[in-house]
């Protein structure tokens, strides 16, 4: 089955090219082949997947911020390699709305990385009212999770976004702490999955929330039953 997982958040910076090439490197790793979207101009996942060791297992990637040329039509542009099994798109801090309908269209997951601050907080929860509303309109089986990342645990910033987000009824599905494996593997085309285990193995308990809510056959219906809500995803 092909699932199409979407990493969008308008706050820059909260962390949505390290969940999409981590969640890529992670699938391919685990014998899924895998394409990466990067939507986003600047070309963040682009030139990740340009520093990726060829020793590792592929990732397909198609630069989908920039529009085809000539003859290209932007279906083609789009194609995926057959038996592709898992589609990242990585998207940028800001989309026109047509953008926005293209990337959530046959979405599986949604997935919404989030800081622990008080701006981003706020920022995030007008957006996640937008996305909901679009997910309603153009993606109605998908799911929505928040994913906290560059969390430390022992601060007030972090007790603070889980009250935010216990206030609105929701909780993330992962927290991803604060780490330099991060930097480290962004830096390599690399992500913590391809690193060593004994170096990684903290970031890795971290995954296995998120790819247990990824891969959880009811994901669809548990949305279903949400929609009527604030269409997300609690865990
Ligand atoms: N969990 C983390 N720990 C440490 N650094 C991180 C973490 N997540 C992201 N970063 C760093 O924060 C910066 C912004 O992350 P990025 O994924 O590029 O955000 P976005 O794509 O949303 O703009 C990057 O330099 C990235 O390496
Ligand atoms: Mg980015």
């Amino acid at each position: 089955m092909i699932k199409k997982i979407v990493v969008i958040n308008s706050k820059g910076g909260c962390g949505k090219t390290t969940l999409s090439t981590n969640l890529a490197s992670y699938y391919a790793a685990h014998g899924y082949p895998t394409a990466l979207f990067d939507y986003d101009p600047q070309d963040s996942s682009t030139r990740w997947l340009e520093q990726r060791p060829g020793h590792l297992p592929g990732v397909y990637g198609i630069a989908a911020a920039h529009q085809p040329e000539g003859n290209v039509t932007r279906s083609f542009q789009l194609r995926v390699p057959p038996g592709t099994q898992r589609l990242i798109l990585d998207t940028p801090a800001s989309l026109k709305r047509m953008e926005l309908i293209e990337i959530l269209r046959d979405a599986w997951a949604i997935i919404v990385p989030i800081l622990p601050s008080t701006i981003d907080s706020c920022v995030t929860s007008d957006f996640l009212q937008d996305l909901g509303k679009e997910v309603h309109l153009h993606a109605p089986e998908a799911s929505i999770a928040i994913v906290a990342n560059r969390v430390r645990r022992n601060t007030r910033a972090f007790q603070t976004l889980m009250k935010f987000l216990a206030d609105k009824d929701m909780s993330p599905v992962a927290c991803l702490r604060d780490s330099q494996n991060y930097v480290q593997a962004a830096a390599e085309g690399m992500g913590i999955h391809d690193m060593k285990a004994n170096i990684t193995r903290v970031d890795r308990e971290h995954w296995k929330s998120l790819i247990d809510w990824l891969e959880t056959e009811s994901l669809s219906s548990d949305a279903d039953s949400l929609a009527s809500e604030q269409h997300l995803s609690i865990a």
